[in-house]
């Protein structure tokens, strides 16, 4: 394939060498004139292991050279990379100067062509980015439909820098957010020599992982150093402990807990949250990603709250009690300061939950309950139905196949909030008023 790439910085450069290895012919487009007479010389601007090399063989062969001007190329190439910079301003908004005038230069191009070519955006951006602000200056600039007369896709890059060629030759996927079918196919051709699983997604997913991989890696490394910072102070090897952490990879490095929901709760989480920080401020120690976690739960229940609200809903029944399904340990359930916030709010709640009955709890369980939710008794429906019955809306709290059941009986008569994702493809719940928690 004829390829352009936008932008000789680190992503593009890399991408070019590793393109062109691959076989394909490559121009890079760069207005910094230095890069452009660097790279024909087969040199390498940037430090990065094997690149020097990679760049002089393939400058060499014939396979890659560079030039400033991209515009003029396009009507003879298929597909055009997008690897300019997307840095933050003073105040962390995006500066999207360099991607829009790639798009502006692109779109000069495909105006001059009949042919069809794609337009790939390796660059980072915010969801919404591609769709509301790149594709229209390109269907502006080049008078013709995107998704139509030329192919978008959204394909982030996961080179690290210092193994960047190797990241772009074993990346953990292949990501291929794609405005339509045909882009996607053209561009999932493109890596066939790259061993990694493939993913077609749609573009704002695409631009939304990008970030969520990066801001998860951030959150990991801030948690490690919290981790230490505590341990040092404890006299606790934290390279002990954190190998311990990782090697339990049926909960800490899985996928448990990784997915969107309602708020976590029980007697240990918050608890034992709350024993870290507090004893970590009583060591003089500030630890802000652990402490801001029980905020960001209390953020989740009102969330829901306000998704309740948004429902216009005056009565509604709760389905599920206890933090999880086949406990009744109530202890510090987000569901319990849910319907709290939501009765202080005006809303008739009735609750129901099978593993839970008053009359039978004791200790601390029970004190709980008659101190966070006093009205239990006279809320609580041992019958499903009864619950449901003149309710407007419905809250499923709890992830049970018979709660499926239940929702079928409504008829579309009420909405419903659902805050476990009772079914992974939720068309299949058939609910003509449903709403997610986060989807
Ligand atoms: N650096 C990384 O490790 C990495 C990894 C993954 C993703 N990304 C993302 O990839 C994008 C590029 O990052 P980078 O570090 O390679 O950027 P960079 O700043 O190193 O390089 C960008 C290049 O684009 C050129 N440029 C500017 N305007 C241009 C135009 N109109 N036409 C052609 N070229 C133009 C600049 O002169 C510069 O050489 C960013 O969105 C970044 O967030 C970077």
């Amino acid at each position: 394939m004829r390829i352009l790439i936008w932008g000789l910085g680190y992503v593009g450069t890399v991408s070019a060498a590793c393109l062109a290895r691959l076989g394909h012919e490559v121009i890079g487009i760069e207005p910094n004139l230095t890069k452009v007479e660097a790279l024909n010389a087969g040199r390498c601007m940037i430090k990065e292991p094997g690149l020097e090399n990679l760049i002089s063989q393939a400058v060499t062969t014939g396979r890659l050279r560079a030039t400033c001007d991209g515009v003029s190329l396009i009507p003879s190439a298929e597909v055009s990379l997008i690897c300019v910079g997307t840095p933050a301003g003073a105040d962390g908004s995006p500066v999207l100067d360099y991607v829009r005038n790639v798009a502006i230069e692109i779109g000069r191009g495909l105006r001059e062509t009949a042919s069809y070519h794609v337009v790939v955006l390796r660059s980072t951006v915010f969801p919404g980015t591609s769709r509301n602000i790149l594709i229209p200056l390109l269907e502006e600039h080049s008078r013709r439909k995107a998704g139509n007369d030329f192919g978008f896709v959204a394909n982030p890059e996961f080179m690290r820098e210092a193994n960047a060629i190797n990241d772009f030759h074993t990346p953990p996927y292949t990501i291929i957010g794609e405005l339509d079918a045909r882009s996607g196919q053209l561009i999932e051709s493109l890596y066939r020599q790259i061993d990694a699983p493939l993913y077609r997604i749609s573009l704002e997913e695409a631009e939304a992982l990008k970030l969520s991989n990066n801001a998860f890696h951030a959150v990991k490394i801030g948690f490690a150093n919290e981790i230490g910072r505590l341990c040092d102070r404890l006299g606790v090897d934290s390279h002990a402990l954190m190998q311990l952490v990782c090697a339990d990879t049926k909960l800490n490095i899985s996928s448990a807990y990784l997915k969107p929901g309602f708020a976590f709760g029980g007697s240990c989480l918050p608890k034992d949250l709350r024993s870290i920080t507090f004893n970590a401020r009583r060591l003089g120690l500030e630890l802000p990603i652990l402490d801001s976690a029980l905020r960001s739960n209390t953020l989740q229940i009102e969330a829901a709250r306000l998704k309740v609200h948004e429902l216009g809903a005056r009565r509604i029944a709760v389905l599920g009690l206890s933090f999880k399904p086949s406990t009744d340990d109530l202890r510090e359930s987000p569901v319990i300061s849910l319907i709290r916030d939501l009765w202080q709010d005006g809303v008739d709640v009735l609750v129901h939950d099978p593993d839970v009955q008053p009359e039978k709890m004791l200790g601390s369980n029970r004190e709980y309950l008659e101190r966070h939710l006093p009205q239990i008794n006279q809320i609580l429906c041992p019958n499903i139905a009864d619950a449901l019955k003149g309710c407007d809306a419905v809250v499923v709290a709890q992830k049970r196949p018979e709660f499926m059941v239940a929702l079928q009986t409504l008829n579309g008569h009420a909405a419903v909030l659902d805050l476990v994702r009772l079914s992974e493809d939720p068309s299949l719940l058939g609910l003509s008023k449903y709403r997610g928690m986060s989807w």
